[in-house]
């Protein structure tokens, strides 16, 4: 439950904070934080086995919901992304020059390839005999990588909370709550994908899960 009202509470303390479409960049952390707090990281977790809000759906049904949230979210994340950096082409900014800057702009483009790879799974019968990798590897490798890509998301994420923004923007208590919703729910979806799919000799290994 943890992992759900965080994901809820984030993206609304931003809402509340930068009022979306007031400017060009309101639509920036409303969108990101929607895009990725809220969209990517349920679409995670409705896979957990204590975490989900719909442990009763079937594995495919679940993959089907996992790829429509995967697929919004990175929607939000490119206008998003569109948003800041039209947001300083107008305002002749430089582009890229904060750490936040520098994560955000590699963030965005291992979540597309993360997407391309999911792309692969869920096509693989008309792909698999281009890729020539076996589905279950495949699996495993759009996991981990999906655990890499929401170590950089989390970073990148608690970065902003340091940009120039944030620091003038947020209520104290509004930052120390928004710190506290991007760890726990980056700590519910890391637990849930190292337990899924990791090798671990008791349980099989991560082959286990990636095969099913
Ligand atoms: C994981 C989600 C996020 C990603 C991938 C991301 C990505 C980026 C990128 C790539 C830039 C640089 C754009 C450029 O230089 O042209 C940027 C700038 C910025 N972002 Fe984010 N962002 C995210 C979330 C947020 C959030 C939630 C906030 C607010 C709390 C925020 C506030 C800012 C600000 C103020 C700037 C301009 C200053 C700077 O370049 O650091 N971002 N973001």
């Amino acid at each position: 439950m943890v992992a759900h009202i965080s994901a809820i509470v984030f993206p609304l303390i931003i809402i509340v904070a930068v009022v979306p479409g007031s400017s060009l960049f309101s639509w920036h952390p409303s969108l990101m934080a929607i895009g990725f707090s809220l969209l990517m990281s349920e679409g995670i977790v409705l896979f957990s086995q204590s975490s989900s809000l719909i442990p009763s759906w079937s594995r495919p049904d679940k993959a089907w919901l996992h790829a429509v949230l995967m697929g919004a979210g990175m929607c939000s994340v490119c206008l998003g992304f569109l948003a800041i950096f039209f947001n300083k082409r107008l305002a002749d900014k430089p582009h890229f020059t904060t750490w936040h800057g520098l994560f955000g702009l590699t963030t965005v483009c291992i979540a597309g390839a993360q997407c391309l790879g999911g792309s692969l799974v869920k096509y693989y019968r008309y792909v698999g005999s281009y890729i020539k990798i076996r589905l279950a590897d495949l699996k495993l490798y759009h996991a981990t990588s999906g655990l890499l890509s929401f170590v950089l998301f989390t970073v990148t994420l608690l970065l902003s909370l340091y940009s120039g923004w944030a620091q003038s923007s947020l209520h104290w208590l509004a930052w120390y709550a928004s710190a506290a919703c991007i760890s726990a729910t980056s700590l519910v979806v890391m637990t849930h994908i190292t337990a899924a799919y990791m090798p671990s000799p008791g349980r099989g290994g991560g082959y286990m899960a990636a095969r099913s």
